[in-house]
C-alpha cells in the first residue's frame, strides 16, 4: 500500500450520491481525524458556481442526510475550508487547465479521483484529465455502476479507462463491499472453524439471497427504465454477495487473493438459456398497491406510459464448480416489496440419520438454517434443534434461535456509511474491496445469458401489486424444488 492520496478530486459533485453519501462521508472521516494533513476536495460539476455557494450547498447537504447528533459547527467550518468547487464540463479543455491549476503542486502527494456521473462522462473525463497532465502513477480512479449496460459496452468503458490507467490504478465501485455487513461474511467465513467444514455441497441444501425494497422509482425514471432490477442490483450487489458466499478461501486478505479467488466463483455461474430461462428466472412490476400502509401507484403509472423494464427479479442460479455441485442459489430483489430487507439464508442439509423416528417425523426435527441479515437490522441466526423440555414419551424437537445481534455486541461503535471504508481504502490505494475488470465482466457474462434468454423466449414481466414479494411464479421458482423463501 502507498501513501495516502492528500487530494480527491470529485466529478459530478452537485449530484444525489455526492450530497446523499459522498459529502457526509467525508465529513464523518474529517471528523473522526482519518483524512491526511492538508487534505483537499476539489468538487467539479457542470453548474456555474463559485467555492462559497458550493459549500453552503454542501453544508446543506450536511444538515440533510447527516444525523444530527453527528453535526458538529465546528467540525463543519473546518470542512468549508478544504473543499472547492471548480466548474468541468466534458470535452472543455479550458475548464480542465483551471481544474489543474486548482491541484498545482499537489501530484506528488497522491490524487483520488471519483467519477459520480453517469458512464458516458467516464472516458472523456479521463481524456480530460490526461490532457490536463492529471495522470500520473499517484493518480487513482474510482467509478461508480453502471460498468456498462452488457459485457460488450462494460468492455468498452473498462477499455476507455484502461487506456489512460493501468488496472491498480482503477476502483470500481460497488457500494455493498463497503457494507459492514457484507464485509463480515468473510469473517463469519474464514474466522470461524465450523462452518467451513460444511460449507459445501454436502452440507448445504441450498442458499437465498434476497434484497428487498420498499422503494419505488424515487424519480430515477430516465436511468432505470431499460435498465431494470436484474442490470441494476443482481449484476453488482447480489452477485458480489453471491461470490463471497461462493468463493474458495482466498490465501490472504489483500486485492489480488481475494478477487481471484471471487472472480473464479463468478465465471462457475451456469450460463442461462431460452429454456432454462422459463424455470429459473421471474421478472415481475409492480402494480399499484399499498407497502406500509401507503397506498402508492404502479411502476407504469410512476413512469407515465407502460413498460416491459422488470422492477423484481427472482433467479435459481448454479455455481458449476466442485464445492457447489447441485446446491441453487436462489436469488430474489424487488422495488415496493413488504420490507426493506436484505438478508442471506443458508439452508442446512437434514441430518444423515434420525434417531428420532422415522426421518424424525412427528418429533419436529428440522434442517438447521443461517440467516445472515444485512439490513436494515444486523444479525446472525443460526436455528439449532433442542429438545422441549417435558415428561412426554416421545422427544419433541424445536427450533431455537442462536442469535447474535451485531447492533447489539457492537453498540459502542457508530454504524458507518459504506461510503466511508471505500474512499478511505481509495484514499491508500487498497482495492481489495473494489470489484476488478475480470469481475465485472464475468458477473456481465451471466447476466447477458439471462437477458438473451429473455429475449429470445419473449418474457415480459409479469404484475404484481405494490407491498408483496413479486409474481406468485417468483413462489413457485422456489416451491417446484420443496423449498420456500424465508421471509
Ligand atoms: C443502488 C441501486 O445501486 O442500490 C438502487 O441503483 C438501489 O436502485 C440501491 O435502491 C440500494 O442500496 P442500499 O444500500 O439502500 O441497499
Amino acid at each position: 500500500m502507498t501513501e495516502s492520496s492528500a487530494t480527491f478530486l470529485l466529478f459530478g459533485a452537485t449530484g444525489d450520491l455526492a450530497r446523499r453519501m459522498i459529502f457526509p462521508s467525508l465529513y464523518n472521516l474529517l471528523s473522526d481525524g482519518l483524512l491526511p494533513d492538508d487534505f483537499l476536495i476539489v468538487a467539479s460539476g457542470r453548474s456555474e458556481m463559485d467555492d462559497d455557494a458550493f459549500r453552503d450547498d454542501v453544508d446543506a447537504a450536511l444538515h440533510q442526510f447527516l444525523s444530527p447528533d453527528r453535526y458538529d459547527p465546528q467540525v463543519a467550518a473546518t470542512f468549508r475550508t478544504i473543499i472547492c468547487y471548480q466548474p468541468v464540463e466534458a470535452g472543455n479543455a479550458a475548464q480542465f487547465a483551471a481544474l489543474a491549476d486548482r491541484i498545482d503542486g499537489r501530484l506528488e502527494r497522491g490524487l483520488s479521483v471519483y467519477l459520480s456521473t453517469p458512464p458516458s462522462l467516464f472516458a472523456p473525463t479521463a481524456q480530460g484529465l490526461a490532457d490536463a497532465g492529471l495522470i500520473t502513477p499517484k493518480t487513482r480512479i474510482a467509478m461508480e455502476k453502471p460498468i456498462g449496460k452488457d459485457l460488450a459496452s462494460s468492455k468498452q468503458v473498462n477499455d476507455g479507462i484502461g487506456a489512460l490507467f493501468a488496472e491498480d490504478q482503477i476502483f470500481r465501485v460497488d457500494h455493498y463491499l463497503g457494507k459492514e455487513t457484507v464485509q463480515n461474511l468473510l469473517a463469519l467465513r474464514f474466522g470461524n472453524l465450523m462452518f467451513e467444514p460444511l460449507w459445501n455441497a454436502t452440507g448445504i441444501d441450498h442458499v437465498q439471497i434476497t434484497v428487498g425494497e420498499t422503494v419505488g422509482l424515487e424519480g430515477r425514471v430516465s436511468y432505470y427504465d431499460g435498465v431494470g432490477a436484474l442490470r441494476d442490483m443482481v449484476q453488482n450487489h447480489m452477485l458480489q454477495i453471491l461470490s463471497i458466499i461462493a468463493m474458495e478461501p482466498p490465501a490472504r486478505m489483500d486485492p489480488t487473493s481475494v478477487r481471484d479467488e471471487k472472480v473464479k466463483a463468478l465465471r462457475s455461474l451456469r450460463p442461462m438459456t431460452a429454456e432454462t430461462v422459463k424455470t429459473h428466472s421471474v421478472r415481475g412490476q409492480y402494480t399499484p398497491g399499498a407497502v406500509g400502509g401507503q397506498i402508492v401507484t404502479g411502476y407504469a403509472d410512476e413512469l407515465g406510459q407502460p413498460s416491459t423494464t422488470e422492477t423484481f427479479v427472482a433467479i435459481k442460479a448454479h455455481i458449476d464448480n466442485w464445492r457447489w455441485q447441485g446446491v441453487p442459489f436462489y436469488l430474489r430483489t424487488g422495488k415496493r416489496m413488504p420490507a426493506r430487507q436484505s438478508e442471506i439464508m443458508i439452508q442446512f442439509k437434514p441430518v444423515r440419520h434420525s434417531i428420532f423416528g422415522r426421518d424424525g417425523h412427528g418429533s419436529g426435527l428440522e434442517s438447521n438454517t443461517l440467516v445472515i441479515r444485512l439490513q436494515p437490522e444486523e444479525y446472525i441466526r443460526l436455528t439449532i434443534m433442542s429438545k422441549r423440555p417435558g415428561l412426554e414419551r416421545q422427544v419433541h424437537l424445536e427450533e431455537v434461535a442462536l442469535d447474535v445481534s451485531l447492533t447489539a455486541a457492537f453498540a459502542g461503535q457508530r454504524r458507518r456509511i459504506a461510503y466511508e471504508r471505500l474512499i478511505l481504502d481509495l484514499l491508500a490505494g487498497d482495492a481489495t474491496l473494489f470489484v476488478r475488470r475480470d469481475e465485472v465482466e464475468a458477473q456481465w457474462a451471466f447476466i447477458d445469458s439471462i437477458i438473451d434468454g429473455w429475449k429470445e423466449a419473449n418474457m415480459k414481466p409479469a404484475p404484481y401489486s405494490s407491498g408483496n414479494w413479486g409474481p406468485s411464479s417468483a413462489i413457485a421458482l422456489i416451491e417446484r424444488d420443496g423449498a420456500s423463501w424465508h421471509d
